[in-house]
């Protein structure tokens, strides 16, 4: 597979002067400038260094990204699909590549969703506008250009909805080569494609929200086979660039934080609803977007229910909470879960499974690029022999059973999900990539061992039955032989949990 990995700076800037032909000043602007910005006109459809200095500094187009890295972002991409396409059929050199934005969405009449960009546009362009589109395209030349195309500048429509950014204002903040209406899209998508021999087209229909982008292609005039570049986008962002790493740190901590100030605030009698406000209110309250999925809160027996999201219960004394719970910051997305007892102390089969999921879950880290853990898949593997082997310790798996296979079989039955999945812009991130892969430096993945005993499982003393218990982490994979984890700070150890619990309880 070709892995379109970070290049280092020295090849960032040797990429950027070959192909910045409309070169941008914003990264080097002293803060707060407006002066230099003088080609800006009118307000603009997301915040900027200069608009919103409480939010985004020294000219980053969304927070820590400069105009820099996106355009280094494309020229890979660009460069790669056309050195890997090359590899299989060299006459064809013309490429364009086509990533339409996200849609706005309706709940109903007029009232629309919270709008969330497209990762894969976001990651190109750091545009945050809806309904746009943007192409790249790249020839013999090996130079790579963008265009965006954008909803224009239209004062009725931006009294309700707010500003855009417009068409004129995307060449400089965005740092493309050109710029047109998304009305003109068809006639400039023919034009492009047209006047090269032999363009391939890559766009994947199957995943864009724009629905009307397909019916042009199936326009006789544009009519080409379409391919799909997911897989090259996936390859780069399956590696993440320092200032992506650091994005991570901040999206995991403001979950780490907001989780253990839940678990210290929650008690007895408390809704699972009540502690979902709770985790997005603090969430939000340190700069997270929003909550990165519908969290999972869960009491007592709803543990057991793997994707539990209706979070209507009273959670009960003698219940333990699973919370599944991460944010989003700056387009970036923690995944974290805990599981604790809501009234402080945990009963002794509640100690029991905590014990073996916390000593598998700190077991699974501390062997990621070792042997058992080179790969997520290998990890799932370890996963379930481990987990099989502690619950014959503690009677849960027979004792007669001593086949490594069937151990590991039998504990799937109480761990029936995937240990681990890459995490990033997506909390299911890049899912094209396999998870067979070797674990490399840059790369950002969850380790989430977890048991379920329903209550109606009565192969299992009674005593265990109803206990849903999960321990999730992200980790980043820093080097060949360091990982590190990125929510090292949401309290999991037993005994700092207890303390932790007991704090607001006295
Ligand atoms: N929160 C979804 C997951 O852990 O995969
Ligand atoms: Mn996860
Ligand atoms: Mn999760």
């Amino acid at each position: 597979m070709l892995l379109l990995k970070n290049v280092s700076n020295r090849s960032v800037n040797q990429f950027s002067s070959k192909i910045l032909r409309f070169s941008t000043t914003i990264g080097a602007l002293p803060e707060k400038d407006k002066s230099a910005h003088r080609n800006l006109n009118g307000n603009l459809g997301q915040p900027t260094s200069w608009t919103h200095p409480h939010l985004l500094k020294n000219g980053d187009i969304v927070p820590n990204i400069k105009v820099e890295e996106f355009k280094e972002r494309r020229a890979r991409l660009m460069q790669g699909i056309q050195k890997h396409s090359f590899n299989i059929e060299p006459t064809i050199k013309n490429h364009t590549v086509i990533i339409p934005s996200a849609t706005k969405k309706y709940m109903s009449d007029k009232i629309p969703y919270v709008f969330r960009q497209n990762s894969e546009f976001f990651y190109l362009t750091g545009c945050l506008e809806p309904d746009s589109v943007l192409v790249m395209t790249i020839d013999e030349s090996s130079q790579p250009t963008s265009t965006l195309f954008m909803r224009p500048k239209d004062k009725h429509a931006e009294l309700w909805d707010g500003p855009r950014t417009g068409v004129d204002n995307s060449l400089e903040l965005f740092g493309v080569e050109e710029a047109y209406p998304v009305s003109q899209f068809k006639t400039q998508i023919a034009r492009k494609t047209n006047e090269k021999d032999h363009t391939v087209i890559w766009y994947d229909e199957h995943t864009s929200d724009q629905h009307h982008l397909s019916e042009i292609f199936r326009d006789s005039k544009t009519k080409r086979p379409l391919k799909s570049p997911a897989t090259f986008l996936q390859s780069m962002r399956l590696f993440k660039s320092p200032a992506e790493i650091d994005l991570m740190r901040k999206t995991c901590k403001i979950a780490s934080d907001a989780i253990n100030e839940a678990m210290a605030e929650s008690q007895p009698g408390f809704s699972e609803h009540h502690l979902f406000a709770m985790v997005d209110f603090k969430c939000r309250m340190n700069d997270a977007s929003y909550l990165a999925y519908p969290p999972v809160v869960a009491g007592g027996n709803n543990a057991t229910t793997i994707h539990y999201i209706n979070n209507t219960q009273l959670v009960q004394s003698g219940d333990m909470v699973l919370m599944d719970a991460g944010c989003e910051y700056g387009g970036y997305t923690s995944d974290i879960t805990r599981t604790w007892p809501i009234n402080g102390e945990f009963t002794e089969p509640q100690r029991v499974l905590y014990d073996v999921i916390l000593t598998l879950q700190k077991d699974l880290i501390g062997i990621l690029l070792r042997e058992g853990g080179e790969n997520l898949d290998k990890l799932f593997e370890t996963m379930c022999l481990r987990l099989g082997k502690y619950l014959k310790e503690v009677g849960l798996i027979a004792a007669h059973i001593t086949n490594d296979q069937a151990i590991a079989k039998a504990a799937y039955a109480f761990c029936p999900h995937h240990v681990s999945h890459y995490l990033g812009m997506d909390v299911h991130d890049t899912p094209l990539m396999s998870r067979s892969m070797k674990l490399m430096p840059g790369m950002v993945c969850t380790v989430e061992p977890g048991i379920y005993i329903a209550k109606d499982r009565l192969d299992v003393p009674k005593e265990f039955r109803g206990i849903g218990i999960r321990i999730e982490d992200d980790v980043y994979i820093a080097d060949s032989d360091r990982v590190e984890v990125l929510t090292a700070d949401c309290i999991k150890e037993r005994s700092s949990l207890e303390s932790l619990l007991k704090s607001k309880r006295q």
